[in-house]
């Protein structure tokens, strides 16, 4: 019993800490590695200049911003629309990225795995630059 409390602690840690850990990063972001990142982990998928086409993903210019599910001409699928009923900011994104199949199961994105908590930070800082 003490054994298992103590796991579930532990557990609400972790939850806690990928909650609130890539707000604390954002501050001390890259976004020179950042761009690194996107080309290699989202570029794929999605473009992220002002006006670009989307691709199997939306266009992310401004994304660090703008409202979710939003961008023109992109077709969402429906449990993205249904529950990114919010605007994006750079935390908000940095929980989505690091786990798109947990935050909102069954979207497009499932797919992709993540990034690693060791790349959010800059990678945030890359997006919220291009606006
Ligand atoms: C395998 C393709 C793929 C990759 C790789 C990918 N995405 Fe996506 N992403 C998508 C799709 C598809 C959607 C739309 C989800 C839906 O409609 O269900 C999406 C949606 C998003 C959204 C929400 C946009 C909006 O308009 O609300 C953000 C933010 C996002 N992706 C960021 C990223 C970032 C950052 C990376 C790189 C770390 C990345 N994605 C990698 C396919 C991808």
């Amino acid at each position: 019993m003490r054994l298992a409390s103590f796991t579930f602690l532990h557990f609400l840690a972790l939850v806690i800490t990928a909650a609130f850990g890539p707000s604390l990063a954002v501050a001390a972001g890259d976004p020179a590695h950042g761009a690194v990142i996107f080309v290699r982990q989202c570029a794929l998928c999605h473009t992220v200049g002002r006006g670009e086409p989307n691709r199997f993903g939306p266009n992310l210019f401004g994304v660090t911003e703008r409202r979710a599910a939003t961008a023109p001409g992109y077709d969402y699928s429906p449990e993205f629309i249904t529950m990114a009923i919010w605007t994006w900011s750079p935390d908000t994104i940095a929980s989505f990225v690091a786990a798109p199949g947990l935050t909102i199961p069954g979207n497009k994105m499932s797919v992709f795995p993540g990034v690693a908590d060791s790349d959010l930070d800059d990678l945030i800082a890359y997006l919220a630059a291009q606006k």
